[in-house]
Parts: C-alpha cells; structure tokens; sequence
C-alpha cells in the first residue's frame, strides 16, 4: 500500500470549548489553544482535529451550525482562527476541521428560509413531510431521545432531525444543498486546513421511501438506522465529493460512522474507490450496549474486545485504513472505560497507549489522555450539560419507579460529559483552565492530575505518549507491519505481532489488575530482542521471553529480529 503522511501521523482532538480560557468567561477559546501549541509540539503530535469552531447556538455545543463561514464569537474570531492555522503551519502541526453537513442549526439562513413557506426555493434543502394519521410522517426515534421529527404550525409539515430539533436534517437528494457544501468546503480548503473529520456522514443518504423503523412491543419509537446508516446513495455522494473537492488537495478525511462494518469500511477507505481516507467505527466502544444503547452498560469480556480490534486490523490489513481511538468527545474517559481509574491509573494509562498505538492504522488522542484524565462522578443531574444526558435522563424520569440514582451511575460511566470537563494544566483553581466559571465543572482530582504535575514527572503518562510517538517515526513497522493477534482465548492478556520483511513487534498488554505469567517463547526463539517501550521500570529487556511475569497492567513491546 501506498506511503502517506496521514499513515505516518498522531492526531489529537481538541474540543476547544473544553481546552483552554483565555479571556476568563468560563469557556475555552481559539486564543487558548494557541497559547499550548507549544504543549501539543512537545507532546510530539502532527495533526489537531478541532471539533466545531463554526457559529452555532450551542444546543448541541457546535454540532449545531448557523453559519460555516464564521467563527463561534465564544472561541473568538475569524482573525484568531487564522492565527491560530499559522502558528500551527509554523510549527509543522497541520488542522482538520470538523465537517457537520448531515444537519445544520435550525437557526441556519437555509433552515429559516426553508420553513418560511413550502414553495420558499429553500424549502428542499431540508427533509419536510406531512404527518401521518395525525403523527410523524413515520416512526423513527432521534438519538437524543423522542421523535426524529417536529411539527412546524407555519406550513403544517414535519421536519426529520436525526439528532436534536434544533438540528434538521439536510437534504442531501438536492443537487443544490451539495454544491453548497462543497463551496463551503473548498472555502475553508483554500485558507490551508488539512483535512475534515466528517460526522455522522455514513447517515447522509436517505431511503426515501422513509419506512417505519421495528419498534420494541410497547415502543411507540424505532430505531430508523437500517434506513439511512450507508444508505442506498452515500457511495455515490461520497465519490461526488471526492471528485469535486476532496481529491483536488493534499488533505487527511475521516469519516465518523456508527454503525459501519468492516465490509463497508473497506469500500469508504480503499484507496481506488476514491472516497474517504479512513473511518471512525463503534464496535469496540459500543462493547456492553444493550437494548436501551449505551445506557445498559452490561458487562463485556476482554477477548470480545480482542476479536473486534482484531476484526477491523484484519478487514482492512491491506484493503483499507484504521483509525485508532479509545475516546472521543462522545465516549468516557479511556482510563476509566478499557483501564484502572483507581490504583493502577497510571499503569493501565500506559498500557491502553501501547496496545491502541502500536496498532495498524492513524491514532487518536483525546485531550486530557496523554495525562490520563478520568470520568467524573457527577453528583446530580443539574451539573451535567450534555443535551443527549439531559434528555435520555428527563425522558426515563417520565416512567413510574424510576431509580434516579441508578441513571446518574449509568451516566458516570458512559455519558459524554466525562469527556468534556474542562483540561486540567495545573492545581490551581479551576485547573487553570479558566480564570472565571468553568462551563462545565473541573473533575475534583485536577490537584492529583494535571499537565503541570505531569510535565515535571519524568515517568509520567505525557513522556510515554511522547516516547510512542517517536517510536512511530523510527519504527516503520510501527506504520506498515501486517497485524496478528495472539492468546486469542486469553481473557486477561492483549498480545501481538505487527511483522514486516525481517522484523516482528511483540506487543503484550496485562489488561488486569492482577500479575500473570505468559510464553511467549515460539515467538521470540533465536531472535535478538530489543526492548522497546515498557511500563515497567524494572524491565531489563534482557528477559527470557518463554516464561515472562507480567505486573497488573504491565505492558511491553520487544522489537526481534
Ligand atoms: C457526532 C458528534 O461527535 C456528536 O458530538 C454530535 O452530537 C453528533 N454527531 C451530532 O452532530
């Protein structure tokens, strides 16, 4: 397979309302994030994905745009985005921003006209429907709870917002609405960004006879996925981009899309089908999902998380590209979620960055895991700011008997607010995040965890991050060795080999909390080993690799050749 930068490069998502204050109002900023760019450099990054900076009135903190050619007044200006992109170039560091164009805002010029009347020249920018015997025009849940579609009384039809109402649906069977979006997408393209995470844009197409999703005996809404998730024309319009924009320029593009498969990764990323770069999957994050989604948080076993990663490494080995993530923006905190927040913090830390980096495939960092940030306990409901908690919570409080605290327990362990308390840079007040009020609280162990203490640690998560990021650009088996998983039926032990010409990584994760003894002796007989990166301090390197004891979460990878 082809040699690209994208391959070869760490990318580290900023959601920047979380990221750093620079103007004390409780809300971070684009000046903030170009006071740490230098942080980011030492961290040895080479892409930042910002998550959306454009105008928005924040139902949905950005994921909800009014205007893609402005800036969020809250982050700052168009003049601190373009200071921002050149202080990043400068510093070799290249932006992907983040593409919202299956919804916009409601608030959005396009959305105002399109309700404004039915014969408006707008109004098919949008998915509109009359109702049904006196309900929605079908029965498709919203994945922020309720119904996937609102009445609007002005022109008596309903609008499809797949997300919040305050996000509609953009029409994307309109030739008009695309060249719209590649406009806008060529726009921000010339100014120099580096590429585009792309959400949800797997949901683009849909079926337009619009059917009635399954629902659930005494559900009065469906899960309407299986009509638009790929749907029958998001090929088509994927390669229409491509060929009108995206191939036009040196650029990464991923695709964020539940509910992909492997096969149909391998027609979005395989580099002759001229459609995306790469594509974000849920599988191993859904891990525990049950009936009710997320919230079920059921419990799952280790080689089910094996047999997926494994599953996607060998799917696309030579057809594809990974992306390789633990967390994001929408998903708790890696530490707390795949690791130990507790004792073994920093070990399990270590751990989950060896066994995720040294995968095939681009990584990911979220802000704050390069210095193990963990999920918040939150105390109630009101300190929680997250429309998808908020409604999920309001929408179960309506059912008889329900448990409060038992809501609140799921959400402190999949809810997206983990994810989002602001970054903790040092043990001041509000973790020097801001010097005003905090949008969303600082998780209470900001004394303990911070950038500031980190940095002065030699041992710290940050310098093993660091260090795996170097080793990606000495190692180029790192980027390009063939995966193959070993233990397969092993429930506490996360091994591998990435192999290429005459080398082979063996890479070893104890994702347990207790000390185990493994062989891995077939593998490494007669070759030379050369130890690599541990989290075990007193790892010689010089071990018999046939009989090999393993602290609670010790990782390893032995380079053989
Ligand atoms: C996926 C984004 O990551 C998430 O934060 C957002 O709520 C939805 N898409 C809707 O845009």
């Amino acid at each position: 397979m082809s040699e690209q930068w994208w391959k070869e490069s760490v990318i580290y998502q900023i959601y920047p309302r979380s990221f750093h204050d620079s103007n004390g109002d409780g809300i971070g900023d684009i000046k903030g994030i170009t006071e740490k760019l230098d942080y980011l450099k030492k961290l040895g990054v080479d892409v930042i994905w910002l998550s959306p900076v454009y105008d928005s009135p924040n139902d949905d903190n950005g994921y909800d745009i009014r205007n893609y050619r402005e800036i969020m007044k809250e982050f700052g200006s168009m003049g601190d985005f373009d200071e921002l992109l050149e202080e990043m170039h400068q510093r070799g560091l290249k932006l992907v921003m983040d593409l919202v164009v299956n919804h916009t805002s409601d608030e959005h010029a396009w959305f105002v006209e399109s309700r404004s009347s039915k014969d408006n020249p707008k109004r098919d920018y949008y998915i509109w429907k009359p109702g049904k015997d006196g309900r929605e025009p079908n029965n498709w849940v919203s994945a922020f709870s309720g119904s996937a579609w609102q009445y609007d009384e002005k022109t008596d039809e309903y609008y499809l917002h797949l997300f919040s109402k305050k996000q509609p649906d953009l029409n994307w069977e309109n030739p008009d609405v695309r060249e719209e979006v590649y406009q806008m997408m060529r726009w921000w393209l010339d100014k120099g960004v580096d590429g585009f995470r792309m959400d949800v844009i797997n949901f683009l197409s849909k079926d337009q006879r619009f059917p009635d999703g399954e629902a659930e005996p005494g559900q009065r809404f469906a899960d309407g996925g299986r009509f638009f998730v790929q749907g029958p024309r998001i090929h088509e319009f994927l390669q229409e981009m491509n060929q009108k924009v995206l191939s036009k320029y040196d650029i990464l593009t991923v695709g964020e899309m539940p509910g992909v498969t492997v096969e149909e990764a391998k027609k979005f990323t395989a580099e002759d089908r001229n459609e995306l770069q790469m594509v974000f999957h849920f599988e191993h994050v859904g891990l525990g999902d049950g009936p009710n989604g997320k919230w079920d948080n059921l419990p799952w076993k280790m080689t089910e998380l094996k047999e997926i990663m494994s599953k996607w490494q060998k799917g696309l080995e030579k057809k594809g590209w990974n992306s390789l993530y633990w967390n994001n923006h929408d998903q708790p905190r890696a530490v707390s979620r795949f690791g130990d927040d507790g004792q073994y913090r920093e070990q399990s830390a270590k751990m989950l960055a060896v066994c995720l980096h040294m995968m095939k495939g681009t990584p990911y960092i979220y802000q704050g895991e390069e210095i193990g940030m963990t999920n918040v306990p939150f105390p109630s409901i009101e300190e929680c700011r997250d429309i998808e908690t908020l409604n999920w919570y309001e929408e179960r409080m309506k059912d008889e008997g329900v448990d409060s605290a038992k809501l609140l327990e799921a959400i402190y362990a999949r809810g997206r607010d983990n994810a989002r308390t602001p970054v903790q840079w040092n043990g001041s007040e509000h973790a020097g995040f801001t010097t005003g009020e905090p949008w969303l609280s600082v998780n209470p162990n900001y004394k303990e965890i911070n950038v500031e203490k980190a940095l002065a640690d030699p041992e710290s998560i940050f310098y093993f991050y660091q260090k795996l990021i170097e080793l990606r650009k000495q190692e180029e088996t790192i980027v390009h060795g063939d995966y193959q998983l070993l233990l397969e039926e092993d429930e506490e032990i996360f091994a591998y080999t990435r192999s290429m010409k005459e080398e082979t990584l063996l890479i070893v994760c104890n994702f347990s909390s207790n000390a185990q003894k493994r062989s891995f002796g077939n593998i490494t007989d007669g070759k030379h080993q050369q130890l690599l990166i541990t989290n075990n301090r007193k790892r010689t390197g010089q071990e018999n690799l046939s009989e090999v004891a393993l602290q609670p979460y010790e990782t390893f990878v032995y380079k053989l050749t």
